[in-house]
Formats: C-alpha cells, structure tokens, sequence
C-alpha cells in the first residue's frame, strides 16, 4: 500500500504526516499544538487500528496524543500494537458521560474497548495512559450519579491478548476491565491514581478505583508484576449482578501485585447470582495499610445496584454521607443480613500464597460465603497479615467447606452484615 498522509491535504505544512502506512504497519505521531486549541489525535489512530488492525502493525510514537474521542476496536486480529508515547483523555467530562462505551450492566462504561484475537499491546515501560482522573475524583465529591464515567481500557471479547509495559496515571475510573474475553496476559503495569485534592487529603482512601477487575465470562487470564497505589487492587467482580444471566470466571492467576494504601488487596464480590469463581490464585502480594486485605462475599440479594455510582461509590471513612448510599442499595444484605445466604453462585478453589503485609484495621481476611453454596478449595500458603499497628488480626470465616484443611486461621465467624469496605477496627 502507498504510503498514506492523513492530513497531508489539510495541513501541508507539516513535516510528518499524523498516519503514515508502510505496508502493513501505521505509524502515527501526535498532532502538534496549535494555539489554545487542543488537537484530537483520535481519528488517525482509529485509522490506524482500521487499516493495520490484521495481520498488521500499529505504532504510535513517542509524544503527546490526545484522545477526545471513545475508541471501540473490537475487530483486531494478529496485531502488534507499539505505544511509545503518551494517551491523555480529554477533559470534557460532559462528553465523556455521554459517550463512554458500555460495557455489561447499566452504569459502567469504557473510554477504549479493545476486542478480536492475537492481540499484542506493548508499552516498552514509555506509553503513559492519562485519565485526567483529577477533573473526576473532584466533580464526583458529591458521590452524584456517576453513569458513563469511563474506564480507561478494557479487554472486551478479547482473545490471546498480551498487554506489558504500560503506566497509568489519574485514571479517570477503573484502570482496566476484562470481560468475555480468554487467555489475557497482562504484565509489567503500574497504575497510580491518587487524589491531590483538598476532599482527599480529609479522607485519604476515598478512590476506590479498582486496579485490575475480572468480570464474568473471563477464563485463563494471568496478570503479573504490577503495582497498584489506592485502589481497590487485584479483585474478581461483581459477578453475578444479573441474576438472570449466569457469570462464569475460571483459570485466574495474579501473580506478584504490589498494593499501597488501598482499599483491598485480593478480594471476590458476588451478588447472589448463578454462574461460578473457579480456579483463582492469588500469588506473591505484598501490601501496606490495606484497609480489607482478603476478603470475599457476597454483597446483596434482591437489591442490587443498578448502577456503577451505586456499586462504587466511594465509601470514604468518617464519611456518612457515602456510606449511607451503599448500605441503602444493598440494606437487604449490608443490615438486614438476610439474602447473603442466598446466592448459588459457587466460589471454589481459591489459593492465596505467598500474601504478606500490613491492614490498617484489626482484620487480615473477611469471607462470608453463601450457606446455599458454601466455599470449597480455598487454602492460605504462606499467608502473613498483621496489623500495622501491631493488633492482634483477625480472619474471619463463614461457610467455608473442609475449612480445616484451608490454612486459614479463622479467629472467628464472618457475620452476613459484613461491610464490603472498613471504616475502623471491628
Ligand atoms: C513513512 O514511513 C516510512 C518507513 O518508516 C518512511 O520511509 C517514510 O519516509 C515515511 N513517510 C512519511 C511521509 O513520513
Ligand atoms: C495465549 O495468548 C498468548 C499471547 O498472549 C499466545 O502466545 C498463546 O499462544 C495463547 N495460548 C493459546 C492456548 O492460544
Ligand atoms: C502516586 O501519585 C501521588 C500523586 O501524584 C504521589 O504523591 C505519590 O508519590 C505516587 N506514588 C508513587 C509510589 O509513585
Ligand atoms: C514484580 O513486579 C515488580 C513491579 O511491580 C517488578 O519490578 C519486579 O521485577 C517483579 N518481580 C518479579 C520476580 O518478576
Ligand atoms: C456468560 O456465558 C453464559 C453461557 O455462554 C451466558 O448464558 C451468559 O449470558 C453470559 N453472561 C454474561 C454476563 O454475559
Ligand atoms: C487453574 O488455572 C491455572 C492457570 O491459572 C491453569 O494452569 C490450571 O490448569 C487450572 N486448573 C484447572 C484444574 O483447570
Ligand atoms: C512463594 O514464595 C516462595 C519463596 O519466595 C517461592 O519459592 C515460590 O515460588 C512462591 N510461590 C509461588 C506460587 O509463586
């Protein structure tokens, strides 16, 4: 194929077309600046997937792209995807919330869905992924309805993907998403998305950004050596929202996560669904001040949320306000305590090792399992959690099958009511 300049009719000036096509490699550069006017460098990179997005090469080089534009490349097949530069994601939040791609249930959307077979995205440690996630921890202070509020990349029907080498920075939600998608392998991430507003400096773990969330449908995923500072960090779920369509997770392995000052390290939230959690391991954590280090239940029966801002709302200690929305969505099973005992969806063969560091509460683990379907296979090899303060830590543990032969020094029982996030020692 000729060599292609995008832009070469509008802009002759320039010295290097955006999209440059070599055969079957595209290699686009950013757009310069003009003026106060911010360029959009989203078209000639969707041209870019779109031509070389089989069997091809794309390359964005090293620079400043900016995204203004959601990016749905579903379609990819055999394709190596070089980021050598940064993606910031515009600031026009309104757009945003109109716009972001849907993923699953009502509320949760994507900035970026990337799906098709042997897909190959590196990062070299260079590409920077930029939410300009300040602009929305700040207008969502008020915990107000949160729809389209974008994560910032997710493996959507994604089969045989590689991901290695990417930092994230403010991501606007959740940094990365896997959904109906098999055999993903993401290595060598480092998220960090930390408020430096005047709200967080009160409430320090107010973003409950998720690190890496598996949602149903996802099998053979294996994620390593990535560091996750105030975020949920490694967890599975929510599964089973939708108690009409089954979910199934299988064959997830997390292997050498690094979490700081986060909400949890290793944890599963079910609904009382139908589907499963089967084969899980979590390898190789070490983490500091973790409010909720192991953790697993279900959450809700007949209640659940209907929507992202309802799920995740950040419930902040000493924060009233935010907290009371949770527990009014799911007062069914976070205060009543009655249908956390409900759920049929089966959690088994479950294996923390090597997981040492420190909670911020007196709790190591919580798991309540559903007494309609009890746990089964979940071990602790090699489990060190202690207090950062030197309490003495509990684990507490309902419903768990052959809990004997586990490795979990259950202290005591996990009551149904158990809160999905701490605000002090229990
Ligand atoms: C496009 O890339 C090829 C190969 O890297 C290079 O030889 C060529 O000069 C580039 N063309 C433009 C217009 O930048
Ligand atoms: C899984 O994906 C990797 C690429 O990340 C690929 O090399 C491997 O062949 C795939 N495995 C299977 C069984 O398809
Ligand atoms: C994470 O980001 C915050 C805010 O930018 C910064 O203060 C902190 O040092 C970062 N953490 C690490 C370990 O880089
Ligand atoms: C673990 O992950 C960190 C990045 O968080 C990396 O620097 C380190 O090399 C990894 N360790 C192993 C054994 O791969
Ligand atoms: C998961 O797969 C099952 C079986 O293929 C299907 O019935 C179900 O709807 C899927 N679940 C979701 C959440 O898409
Ligand atoms: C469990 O998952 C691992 C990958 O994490 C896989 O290698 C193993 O074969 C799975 N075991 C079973 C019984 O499917
Ligand atoms: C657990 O840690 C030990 C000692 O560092 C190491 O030899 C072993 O491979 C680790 N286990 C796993 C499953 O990574």
């Amino acid at each position: 194929m000729k060599a292609l300049t995008l832009l070469a009719g509008l802009l002759p000036a320039l010295a290097h077309a955006a999209l440059n096509v070599t055969g079957s490699t595209c290699t686009v550069t950013p757009l310069p600046s003009t003026g106060s006017q911010e360029p959009d460098d989203t078209p000639q990179i969707l041209q870019a997937f779109k031509q070389c997005g089989t069997n091809g090469k794309i390359v964005l080089t090293e620079g400043l792209f900016h995204i203004g534009q959601v990016m749905d490349t579903l379609s990819f097949n055999n394709v190596d995807i070089e980021i050598h530069g940064t993606l910031r994601w515009s600031s026009n939040i309104q757009y945003w919330l109109r716009s972001s791609l849907p993923v699953t249930y009502a509320g949760r959307s994507a900035a970026w869905r990337v799906g098709g077979t042997d897909i190959r995205m590196r990062g070299f440690g260079k590409a920077l992924f930029d939410g300009q996630g300040q602009l929305w921890y700040d207008q969502n202070r008020g915990g107000s309805n949160q729809n389209g509020r974008p994560i910032s990349l997710t493996l959507w029907h994604a089969k045989n993907v590689l991901v290695d080498g990417i930092t994230w920075r403010q991501s606007q939600f959740w940094h990365t998403f896997v959904a109906h998608s098999e055999n993903i392998t993401m290595t060598n991430l480092d998220m960090n998305s930390t408020s430096n507003s005047q709200w967080s400096t009160v409430n320090t773990d107010g973003i409950d950004t998720d690190c890496i969330s598996m949602k149903g449908n996802s099998s053979n995923v294996h994620i390593s050596n990535v560091h996750c500072y105030q975020s949920g960090c490694a967890v599975i779920g929510s599964m089973g929202s939708n108690s009409a369509q089954p979910d199934y997770v299988s064959n997830i392995y997390y292997d050498n996560f690094t979490c700081t000052h986060s909400s949890n390290a290793a944890w599963i939230k079910t609904y009382s669904g139908t589907g499963y959690v089967r084969n899980v391991t979590f390898a190789n954590f070490k983490f500091t001040d973790v409010n909720q280090p192991i953790y697993v239940t279900p959450v809700s029966d007949t209640h659940p949320p209907t929507s992202r801002s309802e799920l995740h709302s950040p419930i902040t200690p000493g924060n009233g306000e935010k907290e009371s929305l949770l527990t009014l969505r799911c007062r069914k099973c976070i205060y009543g305590s009655s249908g956390c005992d409900s759920s049929r969806l089966k959690i088994s063969d479950i294996r923390w090792i090597n997981v040492t560091g420190t909670s911020r509460y007196n709790i190591g683990s919580a798991i309540h399992c559903s007494s309609a379907a009890p746990c089964d296979g979940f071990s602790f090899e090699n489990v060190d959690i202690k207090n950062k303060d030197g309490k003495a830590t509990k684990f507490l543990c309902s419903n768990i099958a052959n809990q004997a032969k586990s490795g979990i020094p259950c202290t005591g029982t996990c009551p149904a009511s158990w809160p999905q996030q701490l605000t002090g020692d229990r």
